[in-house]
């Protein structure tokens, strides 16, 4: 099988230290990404001529065990140091190199940690929008943020297949442990890469799931594998340009918008 090497230029995207910008991937997986991405681009078309794009949800009823749900109780679940995304915290908001006056977006917020922590980072002047269908969950954050006096964040209640975010106004999407949860991943995609700005980044952490080493509850509730997320993403316009290596049991990836989709 053939191998290409795919360098990808330093000045796209920030730093974000200790990752490989080097990345090899199989021709074969390049065709498929381009096969998908002309499909995608077909169906976008489509949607923007206004025929509509009816996406079918990829995992029905995912969602349902928030539907009314309790953020103190979930509090208490996303928020346990057994957690490696919670353990790793103050790390995973070091690697993403925040600077004052960022737009942040944290896509799925749950109970809201990742939005209270990157709050502030981005001051002055920044924003930090806590983005989640659920909305017991966006009022608690609002709730935290008010306590601790973090006014930089914004509550969004959006849609399962629109992020709901202006256009064109984000530097950094973050997404984590949520795109399994994504009923519509390539509605999301797109409405999120409308609304990053041109040389706006993507992060998404999710588990690594591995036939051989995942558990028994990872093999049964996320959808895709690392290879199968970074094709579907590549394909909604993107590119991956840094595979950050700081966790175990999960990956963390950085895409930036592709250079002809700009
Ligand atoms: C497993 S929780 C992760 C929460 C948080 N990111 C964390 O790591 O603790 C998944 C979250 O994604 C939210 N969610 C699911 N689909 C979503 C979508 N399309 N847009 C925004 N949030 C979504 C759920 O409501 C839930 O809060």
């Amino acid at each position: 099988m053939f191998i290409t090497k795919i360098h990808y230029s330093e000045s796209r995207g920030d730093k974000a230290g200790g990752a490989s910008r080097c990345i090899n991937r199989p021709m074969t997986t390049m065709r498929g990404v381009a096969v998908k991405w002309l499909l995608f681009t077909i169906l976008l078309g489509t949607w923007s001529l206004g025929w509509g794009f009816d996406e079918r949800s990829v995992n029905p009823g995912i969602n349902r065990e928030y539907d009314q749900a309790d953020p103190l109780f979930w509090q208490g679940m996303f928020e346990q140091e057994r957690r490696e995304v919670y353990a790793r915290r103050h790390d995973i908001v070091a690697e993403l190199g925040l600077k004052p006056g960022m737009q942040v977006a944290d896509v799925g917020a749950g109970t809201g940690f990742f939005s209270l922590l990157f709050a502030p980072g981005v001051m002055p002047g920044g924003s930090v929008y806590a983005v989640d269908i659920v909305p017991n969950f966006v009022r608690a954050i609002e709730a935290r943020a008010r306590a601790a006096g973090l006014h930089q964040i914004i509550g969004v209640v959006n849609d399962p297949k629109d992020v709901k975010l202006p256009k064109g106004a984000i530097d950094l999407v973050f997404i984590t442990d949520t795109y399994h949860h994504f009923e519509y991943p390539y509605s999301m995609l797109y409405s999120i890469r409308r609304a990053l700005k041109p040389q706006g980044r993507l992060v998404i952490i999710d588990y690594k799931k591995d036939p051989d080493h995942s558990s028994p509850w990872v093999q049964r509730h996320v959808r895709s594998s690392e290879s199968q997320v970074i094709e579907e993403v590549e394909s909604a316009g993107f590119v991956l340009n840094t595979r950050h290596s700081l966790l175990d049991s999960q990956f963390f990836l950085e895409f930036v918008i592709a250079q002809n989709q700009n």
